[in-house]
């Protein structure tokens, strides 16, 4: 490559859309308790996980991932890792800090949207 060559990714304006990790379905409807999880996502989550839990590349992963099914990562991983954070493990992303100013009843309408989300996309 020479100097005058500039690399594509570099000036690329790169849109919340285009650093999804994953594609998913989104359900066509949400349960009450879902649209507040939703809600409160968007307020304390997407900013790492991206809008529809899809994930961030660089960031954080996709929480609608077979990986987060409810038989490997219950309803109580969630609820500690928002009030305790995540050593990274599973991912090169780094740890999760805890999230502030969520209670546990906030972190259960997350949980209802999260599953709702993986459950559209044979997540179960
Ligand atoms: C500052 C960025 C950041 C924020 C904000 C954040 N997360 Fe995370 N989260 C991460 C990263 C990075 C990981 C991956 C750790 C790993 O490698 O396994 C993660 C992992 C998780 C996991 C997997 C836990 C486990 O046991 O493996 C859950 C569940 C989770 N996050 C839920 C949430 C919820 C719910 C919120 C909002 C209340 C949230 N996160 C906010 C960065 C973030």
């Amino acid at each position: 490559m020479t100097s005058q060559t500039q690399p594509e990714t570099v000036s690329e304006t790169v849109s919340l859309a285009d650093s999804a990790i994953v594609e998913i379905t989104l359900p066509d409807s949400l349960s009450e308790n879902a649209q507040i999880g939703k809600t409160a996502f968007e307020a304390a989550c997407a900013s790492c996980h991206g809008v529809n839990a899809v994930g961030q590349i660089d960031v954080a992963p996709p929480l609608v991932h077979v990986i987060y099914e409810p038989s490997h990562h219950g309803d109580e991983a969630f609820q500690v890792a928002v009030t305790h954070g995540v050593r990274g493990h599973h991912w090169p992303f780094g740890s999760m800090p805890p999230v502030e100013g969520l209670t546990r009843g906030d972190v259960t309408m997350i949980i209802a949207y999260i599953r709702e989300l993986q459950r559209a996309n044979g997540i179960n």
